[in-house]
């Protein structure tokens, strides 16, 4: 059986976790690929609000089996919250919840040279949401790092000392002051990792060849999103891990040739948080109403999303990297009200013209927009298509068109009834 890949087109917080939720029910697994407590991924259900940040979004269905693949780092000590913030669902993990022993751990000390490098970079800061993520995957890529499997052997706290001890030399050489109290860091450290022994820590990409072979549907979960790719992003305004569909490949061993579906998730505009260029960012009246209306804020760290118009320059770059089948396009119903909406179709460049997304966009970029007409109407009750008013319909056309990829979920709220499938 095939593998079903879901991911953010913009630069995160697209909605994924909602529509993870809402797709679980067709699946047998849902495997996260890569990313870590960088994440927030929101779900709403029948009247509850719960943030994931390194479960997979397929926890709160019966069934699916969640697998956090190899590709994610976890940070213990969030992990064991997260779990225990789950205690009301009376969801038994045994079966449910499988980690992979190849996932990387993020150590208290990670935290510290992820603050110490911001704080260093001064006005260039990266806007990093703190967690360590850049320092855990900088050790996995320099062999230096701590995986989940080492936490069963008998030598890994000297493993756990030895590298420890080296970032706190490399802390010393950092022009900037980190305050901390390391030992009570690693007292919630240790008893987190002894959460994290009474899971099922498995040889995920063995477990996923057995289930494609067994005819399971697997759904892989992406964090973050394309333009915060390590390679494809916003350099160096990115996160450290392959936000794109190739890190489906790499984060859980599944091969290019069984990946089926795409699914690409966008917002009707676009948000950004941190720091790094925003073509279509808006400093107006109308930015300021896209953030109030769609309470655009962090699911992790609170920080107000920046908003803008919706970019199909940025669009279609993310789309032909991804090899996307399918658009998911969420939050239309925040729209509403507007007289006119902006579409930007290129950019004005120093260069000259340019339709596609270039090396630097962080400097002397212009947006290019077509306008269409708003529409008024409240959208956050409507439940089938042909309910939306002429103008919305005109623009989800425009934009199928424009795009060239069907458009096949319209999500008008947060709730997971308010999904509408074209
Ligand atoms: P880091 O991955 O925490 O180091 O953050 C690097 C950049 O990616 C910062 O601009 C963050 O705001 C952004 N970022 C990381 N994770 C997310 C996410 O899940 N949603 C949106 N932005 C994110």
């Amino acid at each position: 059986m095939a593998v079903d890949l879901l991911l953010g087109l913009q630069w995160g917080d697209e909605g994924k976790g909602k529509i993870v939720d809402v797709l679980t029910t067709s699946y047998d697994v849902i495997a996260r690929f890569q990313g870590g407590p960088n994440a927030g991924h929101t779900l709403e259900f029948e009247g509850n609000k719960h943030v994931l940040h390194t479960i997979p979004s397929g926890i709160f269905h019966p069934k699916a089996i969640n697998l956090i693949g190899n590709g994610v780092v976890i940070d213990p000590i969030i992990f064991k919250k997260e779990i225990d913030n789950l205690a009301p669902y009376k969801i038994d993990f045994t079966d449910k919840l499988l980690i992979s022993k190849k996932a990387h751990l993020i150590l208290p000390t990670h935290r510290l040279l992820d603050a110490a490098s911001e704080a260093a970079k001064g006005k260039a800061k990266i806007g990093s949401t703190l967690k360590g993520i850049g320092p855990t995957y900088m050790d996995k890529t320099g062999r230096n790092g701590i995986r989940v499997g080492d936490i069963l052997a008998a030598d890994w706290e000297e493993k756990y000392q030895r590298l420890t001890k080296k970032h706190l030399a490399m802390l010393e050489s950092y022009d900037a002051t980190v305050e901390y109290d390391l030992k009570s860091m690693e007292n919630a450290f240790f008893d987190s990792i002894t959460a994290l022994r009474t899971f099922k820590l498995v040889d995920s990409e063995q477990y996923l060849i057995e289930a494609q072979k067994a005819g399971k549907k697997i759904l892989a979960e992406g964090a973050q999103g394309s333009l915060l790719d390590v390679d494809f992003g916003t350099y160096p305004f990115v996160t450290s891990s392959t936000t794109t569909a190739a890190g489906a490949c790499t984060g859980l061993g599944v091969a290019p040739n069984k990946i089926k579906e795409v699914y690409g998730i966008f917002k009707a505009y676009t948000t950004r948080v941190g720091s790094g260029p925003f073509p279509t960012e808006l400093f107006d009246e109308d930015g300021e109403t896209m953030g109030r209306v769609g309470n655009e804020f962090g699911a992790t760290t609170g920080r107000s999303r920046r908003c803008g118009w919706i970019d199909l320059v940025a669009l279609k770059y993310s789309i032909h990297i991804n090899g996307v089948t399918q658009l998911m396009m969420m939050k239309g119903d925040v729209l509403s009200g507007f007289k006119n909406l902006k579409v930007c179709v290129s950019y004005n460049t120093p260069e000259g013209k340019m339709d596609y997304f270039p090396y630097n966009i962080s400097s002397g970029i212009e947006p290019i927009y077509e306008e269409l007409p708003g529409w008024k109407e409240d959208l956050t009750k409507m439940t089938f298509a042909d309910e939306f008013p002429s103008n919305f319909q005109h623009y989800i056309d425009y934009l199928e068109k424009a795009l060239e990829t069907p458009i096949k979920i319209v999500s008008v709220g947060p709730d997971r009834k308010q999904t509408i499938f074209r």
